[in-house]
């Protein structure tokens, strides 16, 4: 069939000129990858987009493609020239993945913004099979969902969630689904839909920034999760930085984030305990066991009584949690082995060990906290929010916890003892014991004090009424 000058081919001739235009490219050597390489062979959803740009170029008779894409470059050269220059600088630019393999070909002017196409992962997909698959079975594809399942995130200002300038910042690395682009779209966001581009930013796509630590920063860093400043002023950080500064050789031993994380640059980032270090089963050790069923409840997880609630099945699907042994273990296990490229095996077990240890001290403190609050609410001296489902503090509700005990609760939990333990595997001293651990003691000091001022204050006022 044809239209104009242009053939209409099925989908099957479409995917056979695609897997064509990408074996032409496969074929020249590429870094790391041998001449068994998969790219491109396996047949992969194609995205209508590519397609039809590909589609236009085999079919169409180059010209007209050839000068569509070089209007873009040409028209943008004055609308956005850094990213005309930042582009001309990249593998793209020289292996001729121009503007409309990305974008699309209908936008033609100013008058037609619209019809721009978004880059999702789709797109790099078709091109990148592997790296996109095995960052859609990491941890980094689940953040939309895992963000958008926290009751905070709907209670704070649309800028800073789905504007990317919050939890949005940060949690746009997530997968998000065709709907939610076009609900994204439809509100006027403008970027933030890719997640391909967190760590090898837009236009350049450069595999040399990706592998620095400093890609990981912007999200890896703050308040509850500050990798890189306790990384960075770790022994191994500062090896590395001073590995960039030229002060060491090139060669010299120095781990990254990458080197840890994402071994043979495998985009399917996952360690063993996660964020929060809650996992199945319960240890063996009761007290710790005890300790991490409290925790569980405060998590919204179980209920009061220990039941397992709806948030449970919201965790699972998040991958929040490990949820058996073998999990955890194959983690624990990848991980021992990269430490042993640079450390004997007993240094490794033994420093590992350490970070588990502190994950139970830390479970006892917090515990603790969890009980003298949960029992405000049994005694009626705190009573039940709205927003909340059960008599039990939450500590989902982040910020939006009710009072100011349990507001230290919150921080005790999201600030303190994640650094507390993080600290401890990132060998930053300061971080595990002044920034954590010293901070949680001082927080239970004061949640027991303000605990034990509201209940004179509640028998106060009991007593006034009785009189
Ligand atoms: C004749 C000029 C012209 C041509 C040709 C052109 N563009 Fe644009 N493009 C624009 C203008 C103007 C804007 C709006 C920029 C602004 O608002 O600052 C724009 C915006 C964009 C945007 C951003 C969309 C957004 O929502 O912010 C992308 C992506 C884009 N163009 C890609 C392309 C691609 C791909 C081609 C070639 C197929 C192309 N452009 C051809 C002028 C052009
Ligand atoms: C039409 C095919 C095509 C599409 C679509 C495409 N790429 Fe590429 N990309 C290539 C080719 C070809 C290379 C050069 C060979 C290689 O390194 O794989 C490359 C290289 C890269 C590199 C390595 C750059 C370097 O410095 O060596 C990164 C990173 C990358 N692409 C990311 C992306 C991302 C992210 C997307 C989606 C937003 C994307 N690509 C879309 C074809 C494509
Ligand atoms: C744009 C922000 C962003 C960037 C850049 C980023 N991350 Fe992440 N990362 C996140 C978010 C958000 C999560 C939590 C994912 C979730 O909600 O499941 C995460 C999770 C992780 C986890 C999983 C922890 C677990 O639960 O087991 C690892 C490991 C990780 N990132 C490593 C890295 C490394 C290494 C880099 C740099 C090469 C990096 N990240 C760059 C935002 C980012
Ligand atoms: C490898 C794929 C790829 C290629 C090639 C590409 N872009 Fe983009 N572009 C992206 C991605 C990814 C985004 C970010 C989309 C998002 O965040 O939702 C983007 C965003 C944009 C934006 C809007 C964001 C901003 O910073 O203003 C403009 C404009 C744009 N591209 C223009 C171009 C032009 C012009 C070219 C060719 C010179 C080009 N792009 C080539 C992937 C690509
Ligand atoms: C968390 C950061 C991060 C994110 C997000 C990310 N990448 Fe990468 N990417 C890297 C790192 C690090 C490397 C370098 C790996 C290595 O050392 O070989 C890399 C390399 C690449 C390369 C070049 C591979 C090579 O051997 O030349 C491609 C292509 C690529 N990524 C595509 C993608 C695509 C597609 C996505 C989205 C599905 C994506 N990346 C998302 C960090 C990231
Ligand atoms: C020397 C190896 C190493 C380096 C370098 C490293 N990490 Fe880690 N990282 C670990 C270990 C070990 C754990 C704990 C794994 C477990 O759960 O058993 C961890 C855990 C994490 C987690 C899960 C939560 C936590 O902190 O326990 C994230 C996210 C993370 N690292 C990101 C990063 C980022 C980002 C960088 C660079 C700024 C980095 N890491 C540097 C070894 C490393
Ligand atoms: C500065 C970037 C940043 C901001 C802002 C941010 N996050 Fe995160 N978030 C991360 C990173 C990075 C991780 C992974 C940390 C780790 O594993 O140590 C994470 C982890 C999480 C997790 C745990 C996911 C899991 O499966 O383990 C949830 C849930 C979450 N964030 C929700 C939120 C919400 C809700 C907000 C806003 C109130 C928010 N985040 C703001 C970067 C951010
Ligand atoms: C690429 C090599 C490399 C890898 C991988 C690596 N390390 Fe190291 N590590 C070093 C070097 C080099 C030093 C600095 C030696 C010194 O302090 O004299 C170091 C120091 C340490 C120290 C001592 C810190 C200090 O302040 O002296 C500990 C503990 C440690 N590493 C644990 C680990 C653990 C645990 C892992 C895996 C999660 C790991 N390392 C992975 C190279 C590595």
């Amino acid at each position: 069939m044809s239209v104009g000058n242009c053939v209409i081919m099925s989908s099957e001739t479409m995917r056979s000129v695609l897997l064509r235009v990408c074996e032409i490219w496969s074929s020249r050597p590429l870094p790391g990858r041998g001449p068994d390489s998969t790219r491109c062979r396996r047949p992969y959803r194609i995205h209508l987009l590519l397609s039809l740009a590909v589609l236009a170029l085999a079919a169409c008779g180059g010209e007209d493609t050839e000068r569509a894409s070089s209007d873009c470059v040409e028209c943008h050269r004055d609308v956005t020239p850094n990213i005309v220059t930042d582009w001309e600088l990249s593998r793209h630019s020289s292996e001729g993945v121009d503007c409309s393999l990305c974008h699309g070909d209908q936008h033609r002017s100013a008058d037609d913004v619209a019809l721009v196409q978004t880059a999702t992962p789709d797109v790099c997909a078709t091109c990148h099979p592997i790296q996109t698959e095995q960052f859609q079975g990491g941890k980094h594809a689940l953040a939309w969902a895992s963000m958008n399942a926290m009751p905070t995130t709907h209670w704070l200002p649309m800028a800073l969630t789905e504007g990317m300038k919050g939890c949005g910042g940060c949690h746009r690395i997530g997968l998000k689904t065709e709907e939610e682009i076009q609900q994204l779209r439809a509100d006027g966001v403008m970027f933030g839909l890719a997640s391909c581009d967190t760590c090898h930013t837009r236009h350049l796509f450069s595999v040399k920034e990706a592998r620095e630590p400093q890609a990981c920063r912007t999200c890896h860093m703050g308040i509850d999760h500050p990798q890189w400043e306790m990384y960075s002023s770790s022994k191994h950080g500062v090896r590395h930085l001073l590995k960039q500064t030229g002060t060491l050789p090139e060669q010299a031993a120095a781990p990254t984030c990458q080197t840890c994380h994402m071994p043979k640059g495998d985009h399917g980032v996952r360690t063993a305990w996660g964020f929060l270090a809650v996992r199945l089963p319960m240890p063996e050790d009761p007290e710790w066991a005890a300790d991490r069923a409290t925790i569980l409840k405060a998590l919204g997880v179980l209920d009061p009584q220990g039941n397992p609630t709806a948030r449970l099945e919201v965790v699972k699907q998040a991958d929040v949690a490990r949820l058996t042994q073998e999990d955890w273990q194959r983690e624990r296990d990848r991980m021992t082995g990269i430490c042993e490229q640079c450390h004997s095996s007993n240094l490794v077990r033994a420093e590992l060990e350490k970070g588990d240890q502190m994950i139970r001290e830390t479970d006892r403190l917090l515990a603790e906290a969890i009980r003298i609050i949960a029992s405000l609410y049994r005694d009626g001296i705190l009573s039940k929010p709205d927003h909340y489902a059960y008599d039990y503090p939450d500590l989902l509700a982040f910020h939006d916890a009710p009072t100011a005990i349990e507001q230290r609760l919150f921080k005790m939990h999201l600030e303190h003892r994640m650094r507390a333990f993080q600290g401890t595997f990132h060998n930053n001293p300061d971080y595990a014991l002044w920034y954590g651990w010293s901070e949680m003691l001082q927080d239970l000091t004061e949640i027991r004090t303000l605990a034990q001022e509201m209940r004179s204050r509640h028998q106060a006022t009991v007593r006034n009424l009785i009189e």
